[in-house]
């Protein structure tokens, strides 16, 4: 039942405050409890972790990896499932891995499951399906609690699956001791204040979204850029607009820019740059002047702060409240969802059901 939604994807980006509610009243226990230690993950004493899935799960994935080295300096181990489970990847048997999937049947990311099993790694999956392969298999499961997600286009499982791992990196951290307790409880405050953020985005930003959307949809290609955990938000953002509006998209990361695509940009080509005003702020809005003395057309995505400290002319600009940088990729996923979403809706594409894409993967 799509309510008073058009389609499952909207009516699933609209239920994000309440799913990542959900999600943070089941995990922020996990942190705030170091006497109750997740089952058969000792943050503490693995060396590493390596980290498997597919599509937007293995951004999430991505995104992950900066928390766990950032805050509980735990190196990681990422690959598309695809690529992971053929790598020969020389792994500790003393690490631990963790899988993300929304389906838990992908068969590439169940492949790179059991390639680590053998090895004799633990194993963890963050799965929204709790009755999948791929929670039966893993030795600890760490329900994504997203609710069933029907558009083929992953939206709130994805933010689901971030602030999933957005706790596992804090409690990783508190158990390895690499954040004071003032730390953790400042993160923790952040989370909880998610649901909220998000609503008062989602309540405020549709409008102009939806005149952006309108502009986007007369081109056929887009660039999306970004650095830090905004560079796996580009290409997330570049991945939903591809598959619901068929326009042509890549996400890069800024810094990247110089290498290559900068030869791509000319009026046709419009440059979404995701930039909040992080400790990253001032370089990417230095590519960003490149961009635009190409006559490259820029949409900045950024928050408060950063809106006042760039003085650029662009395109369009989204303005987001400024926020912590932990909670910022799920906050800045919005805009980026809503985006694809309503550019989609111009294009007249079956926006839930894309051509020729499956909600779950099940061949490798
Ligand atoms: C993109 C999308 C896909 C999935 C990928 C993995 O919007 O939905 O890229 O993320 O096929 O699927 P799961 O999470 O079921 O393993």
């Amino acid at each position: 039942n799509k309510g008073k939604h058009r389609h499952f994807m909207e009516k699933e980006i609209y239920e994000q405050p309440e799913a990542i509610a959900y999600v943070l009243a089941n995990y922020i226990s996990l942190i705030e409890n170091p006497a109750d230690p997740i089952p058969s993950f000792d943050f503490a004493s693995i060396p590493s972790l390596a980290i498997s899935a597919c599509g937007t799960a293995y951004l999430a994935g991505l995104i992950g990896k900066y928390w766990f080295e950032h805050y509980a300096r735990l190196p990681v181990e990422i690959d598309v499932a695809s690529e992971f489970r053929y790598r020969e990847i020389p792994l500790s048997p003393q690490s631990a891995a963790l899988f993300i999937s929304q389906s838990g049947e992908t068969a590439d990311t169940l492949a790179s499951l059991r390639y680590c099993k053998k090895l004799g790694l633990k194993i963890g999956a963050i799965v929204n399906a709790a009755e999948s392969s791929i929670a039966r298999e893993a030795d600890a499961v760490f329900p994504i609690l997203a609710g069933p997600e029907i558009g083929v286009a992953s939206t709130k499982a994805f933010t689901c699956q971030l602030a999933v791992l957005a706790a596992l990196a804090i409690s990783a951290a508190r158990t390895r001791g690499t954040v004071t307790e003032n730390e953790v409880q400042a993160l923790v405050r952040s989370l909880a204040e998610m649901p909220r953020i998000m609503g008062q985005v989602l309540n405020s930003i549709q409008p102009q979204i939806e005149l952006l959307a309108r502009e986007l949809s007369k081109y056929r290609d887009a660039l999306y850029l970004g650095r830090g955990t905004s560079f796996p938000l580009a290409m997330e953002g570049a991945l939903k607009l591809k598959e619901i509006s068929y326009i042509h998209a890549e996400g890069y990361a800024a810094g990247e820019l110089k290498h290559g695509p900068i030869a791509l940009i000319d009026k046709d080509m419009p440059v979404i740059v995701i930039a909040p005003f992080d400790r990253f702020f001032n370089k990417t809005v230095s590519n960003m002047e490149e961009v635009a003395a190409r006559g490259g057309r820029v949409i900045l995505v950024t928050d408060e702060k950063g809106a006042t400290a760039s003085k650029l002319d662009t395109m369009h600009t989204i303005v987001l409240p400024a926020v912590d940088e932990i909670i910022a990729p799920m906050i800045f996923s919005l805009p980026i969802q809503l985006l694809a979403y309503h550019t989609a809706v111009f294009m007249g594409t079956d926006v839930d059901q894309p051509r020729n894409l499956a909600k779950s993967v099940t061949v490798e």
